[in-house]
């Protein structure tokens, strides 16, 4: 049911992406290669800026590669067994390669190019993700590897003007977690123009759900709301070695 009170047209689909959580732990069953196709090919099917396809993904089965991304990301329980281990990346070593090969001048060293190729990138792989839960995957995206981003460019030898942005870990679901509550729509739909009237009382109340959820859920219940966990978050710079590791890579910001 949607907040206007009607069924949206074919609610199954609405029900299995709004069912969404992220999985971490797997079975052992392996995600078949024919399975892998099928969500790259969604990913590739994604929007691209301009038709430049300014990504690429990386696949990662060498247990040396993986502990070296699981101790990166701290993520050490799940990120080596999980069957299916995916680097999104942004990528415009592509698009420079072929247009320095036609003999031509690319502008790819400026913000706005950096921007599609994470823009890009993102929608890819949420492509695939969807895609991968919609036939009865699960997994978890993996933001730790910028801990380290150099180290992780080291491990998959990647080129200039390519950034690993984040991992993903995919399997068959061995948990049943709840869906963690989202923010009131009203503070995220907004009507022809930005409107924050009421925000503070949408978030009161929305931080009274948060905390029930924390207190109830599964595994690793602990008394919380969304604004005690937003203010920890922002508490300090996130990775501020990002735009020197950016730059060594040749992404450029102007
Ligand atoms: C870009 C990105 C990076 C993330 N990185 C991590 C991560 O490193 N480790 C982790 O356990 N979860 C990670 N997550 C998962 C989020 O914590 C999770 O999506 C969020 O808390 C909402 O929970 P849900 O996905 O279960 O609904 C990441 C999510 C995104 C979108």
């Amino acid at each position: 049911m949607t907040a206007a009170g009607r069924p949206p047209p074919r609610p199954e689909i609405i029900e299995a992406i709004t069912g969404h959580r992220s999985i971490r732990r797997f079975r052992a069953d392996p995600v078949d290669d024919a399975t892998l196709d099928a969500l790259i090919a969604c990913a590739q099917a994604a929007p691209t800026s301009s038709h430049k396809q300014a990504y690429s993904v990386i696949r990662v089965d060498d247990s040396a590669t993986r502990a070296i991304l699981a101790e990166i990301a701290e993520e050490e329980e799940w990120l080596p067994i999980a069957p299916l281990v995916l680097v999104w990346c942004a990528d415009l070593n592509r698009v420079r390669t072929v247009v320095h090969a036609a003999g031509q001048p690319a502008a790819y060293d400026n913000m706005e190019e950096f921007m599609v190729a994470v823009i890009d990138a993102t929608l890819a792989a949420t492509y695939a993700y969807v895609a991968a839960e919609l036939i009865g995957l699960g997994g978890v995206l993996v933001g730790g590897l910028r801990n380290d981003p150099a180290r992780v460019t080291e491990a998959l030898r990647l080129p200039e003007l390519v950034a690993p942005l984040f991992g993903m870990c995919l399997g068959f679901p061995d948990e049943d977690p709840q869906v963690k509550p989202r923010l009131p729509r009203p503070v995220v739909l907004h009507q022809d123009t930005y409107d924050p009237t009421g925000l503070v009382a949408e978030i009161a109340a929305y931080d009274d759900i948060v905390s029930s959820y924390y207190q109830e859920r599964e595994t690793n219940r602990r008394r919380t709301t969304w604004t005690s966990e937003m203010i920890r978050k922002f508490a300090q710079p996130e990775r501020p070695h990002m735009r020197a590791f950016l730059e060594s890579q040749g992404f450029r910001f102007d």
